[in-house]
């Protein structure tokens, strides 16, 4: 095992074995956090690896209860392992499943670092080679298990926001349902001296 740093954060990698996370993932987490700002969310970070964005995700989102799922066992078992450095066990669930699975309940936000490329370019990735193919590449053009992700969200849910990142290697909002983050949804004023219509 070595040590990395993420978003200014400590965090265990295991090279070979579970993908290390890159910098270019912190756009996730800053997406992430100022969408659902200081107030109340249960977050999911699907395909977690090692644990990171999770966790940066809950140090920066102090009211935010984070879960953190994997099909594999050694990501699962690293991503604890830095879960519990960071002692937040009451916060950070790391779950091995598929995609939403393991999750219970109603979800505000989905963060997602899935595999995204072809497996066809492969070989044209030298600097992927270090990493576990599945971690980075899927079959055919590489996005089903982002298709089947937002196939397993649940719609007309409080769900407001996906984040994935991209093979133009950037983060994107991919859905947004009602247009306000949960923490501004709940404290959002009533006009005042108006009742509010029926069905609002
Ligand atoms: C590109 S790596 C990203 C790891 C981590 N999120 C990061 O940014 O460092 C993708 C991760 O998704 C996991 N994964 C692949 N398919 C998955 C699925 N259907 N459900 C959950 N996790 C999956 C892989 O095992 C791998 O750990």
């Amino acid at each position: 095992m070595t040590e990395i740093a993420f978003a200014g954060l400590p965090i265990l990698t295991a090279p070979g074995r579970v993908m290390t996370p890159r910098d270019a993932s912190e756009q996730l987490v800053a997406a992430a956090c100022a969408w659902v700002g200081s107030g109340p969310a249960r977050i999911c970070d699907v395909g977690t690896g090692s644990g990171a964005i999770a966790i940066a995700i809950a140090r920066e989102c102090p009211e935010a209860v984070v879960w953190a799922t994997d099909t594999s066992r050694c990501a699962v078992a690293l991503a604890r392992a830095n879960v519990r450095r960071h002692g937040l066990e009451g916060r950070v669930i790391v779950e091995h499943g598929d995609l939403l699975d393991p999750v219970p309940g109603e979800l505000d936000v989905i963060v997602a670092n899935l595999p995204y490329l072809p497996l066809e370019l492969a070989l044209r990735r030298p600097e992927l080679a270090a990493e576990p193919p599945e971690a980075v590449f899927a079959a055919g053009d590489g996005l089903g298990p982002y298709r089947r992700l937002l196939g397993a969200a649940p719609s007309g849910s409080r769900l407001t926001a996906v984040f994935c990142f991209s093979s133009t290697g950037g983060c994107s909002r991919l859905s947004a349902p009602p247009s306000r983050p949960p923490s501004r949804r709940a404290r959002r004023p009533r006009p005042r001296g108006r009742a509010p219509r029926a069905g609002a």
